[in-house]
Parts: C-alpha cells; structure tokens; sequence
C-alpha cells in the first residue's frame, strides 16, 4: 500500500502559483508524467500475467506498486488542474488514450524473468532520477508544494527500484546472467527513454492547448529544453550507480566507473 495519501499529505492549497504557472516546460513535463503514471495499470497487468506462478511478485505488484504507481498520477494530475486550470485535463488525457492504446501492444518483455527484471530496474532508474530532478528545479523555483510531491513520488521509485532489484538476485540464482547479457539489456533498455509514450502524450497535450494541430518542430524543441533543464538539474551520477548496479561489480569498481560512464554520455550528448 502506498506510504502517503496524495489527498492528505500535499497541501496543495499551498502552492505558490506565481512561482511556476508561467513555466510552460515544466507544465508540460507535469502533465506528460501525470498521464503516463495514471495509465499504470495497462503495465502492472502485463507483468502479473508473466510473473503469475511467482504469487509475492504479483501481489507487490498489485497491491503496491500499481497502487503507488496511479497515485503518482492522480497526484500530479491535481497539481496540473491546481495551477493550470485553464488546460482541460480530462479532454487531453482522452485524446492520449485515443493516440497511444492503439501502439500499446501487450509490452515486448525480455526474454527471461531475470533479464526482464534488470528492464524494470532502469524504467526506475528513470523515473526516481526524472523526479529528483524536478524535485531539484521546485526547490530552484522556490515552490515548496512540488518540491515536496516531488520528493514523495522520487522515494517511491526508488524503493520500487529495490524491490525488482531483490526480484532480480532472486531469478539470478538459477539463470547466472553474464555481464554481456545484462549490458545488452540496459543499453536496449536505455535507446527506449525516449519513447512513444511520452511524444503521445506532448500531443495530446499540444493539440488541446493550439486547437488541435500538431507541429513536429514543438516537439523537438521540448526535448532539446529538456535536455538544457537536465543538464543543470539531473542527478547524472546517481543515475549511473543505478544502472550499473545491475551488473554486480565490486562497489570500487562500481565508482571508478561512474566518471568514466558520465564523459562518455557528455561525449554522446547525453
Ligand atoms: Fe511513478
Ligand atoms: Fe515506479
């Protein structure tokens, strides 16, 4: 079960409006996270169907991570309609739906459950590091109520993050994965950041705030003030010991990589 209520906890009557309402990057990157997140269930039902003969997995996955996964959703999606109120949230979730479900074929999972467990734990490493960063920019912008959302939803992740990481040394007891195998899937894994997903949802919400047409140009300028924000905000180095972690090096090793790994992005643009 989720460790805080969204209705309880987030004093959203709080928010300092002036502080962000203006922010049109950061309105987008709110809503985007709000639609992909309230979506979860779409996710949490292919993964019970593969883990099925295993029943602790599929209880976590229902009874918290599903559960924790929606109220990050619903919590988000109330932080837009507190501050954004004029952008109609209903109407440009339904025009999501309508865009991503016809692409959203049950989700290519790898092909074991060891390795589809390493999957997961960079969906997380993603997630948690996405809202450190935007728990990083609310603290810059001075607004206390997203910050503190935030910071709520990046330990989620995190804690979401260890328990496919236990699921994973589970599994890795009897399929003894090499390295080679686990670095394939988290460099497959990592080309997919940037996924249908999240441009759906851009159009959704652009066709609903410029009376229904779609202009590609926007889209690729989001994603370049995305990667201007994150170079400033992004916690790069805790994303690399996430993805990492993965392949069982000894924790030495473990560090010396991490700046080895950070000038490669750099080099890459990253
Ligand atoms: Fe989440
Ligand atoms: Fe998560």
């Amino acid at each position: 079960m989720p460790t805080w209520n969204y209705k309880e906890d987030i004093d959203y009557k709080s928010i300092k409006k002036e502080k962000v309402e203006k922010d049109e990057l950061l309105f987008y990157m709110v809503c985007i996270a709000s639609f992909i997140e309230i979506t979860s269930k779409t996710y949490a039902d292919n993964l019970c169907e593969y883990y099925k003969d295993n029943s602790d997995i599929v209880n976590w996955l229902k009874n918290d991570w599903e559960k924790e996964e929606v109220q990050h959703g619903k919590s988000l999606k109330k932080y837009v309609n507190e501050v954004w109120s004029e952008f109609d949230w209903e109407k440009g979730y339904a025009r999501f739906l309508e865009l991503y479900l016809p692409l959203c074929k049950p989700e290519a999972l790898q092909s074991s459950k060891g390795l589809e467990m390493v999957a997961r734990m960079i969906v997380e490493t993603g997630t948690s590091t996405f809202y450190r960063a935007i728990e990083n920019y609310a603290l810059l912008l001075d607004e206390p109520v997203l910050q503190k959302l935030a910071h709520n939803i990046y330990k989620d992740e995190v804690h979401h993050y260890s328990y496919f990481d236990k699921f994973y040394n589970f599994y890795n007891k009897d399929e003894k994965l090499s390295r080679k195998k686990v670095l394939q899937i988290i460099t497959k894994r990592l080309k997919e950041v940037n996924s249908e997903d999240v441009e759906m949802a851009f159009r959704a919400i652009y066709e609903n705030k410029h009376s229904g047409s779609f202009d590609k140009q926007a889209y690729d300028d989001f994603l370049k003030n995305i990667n201007k924000m994150a170079s400033q905000h992004y916690p790069y180095n805790m994303a690399i010991k996430m993805m990492i972690h993965p392949l069982r090096m000894n924790k030495m090793v473990e560090s010396s990589m991490v700046p080895i790994v950070r000038g490669a992005m750099k080099v890459l643009g990253i």
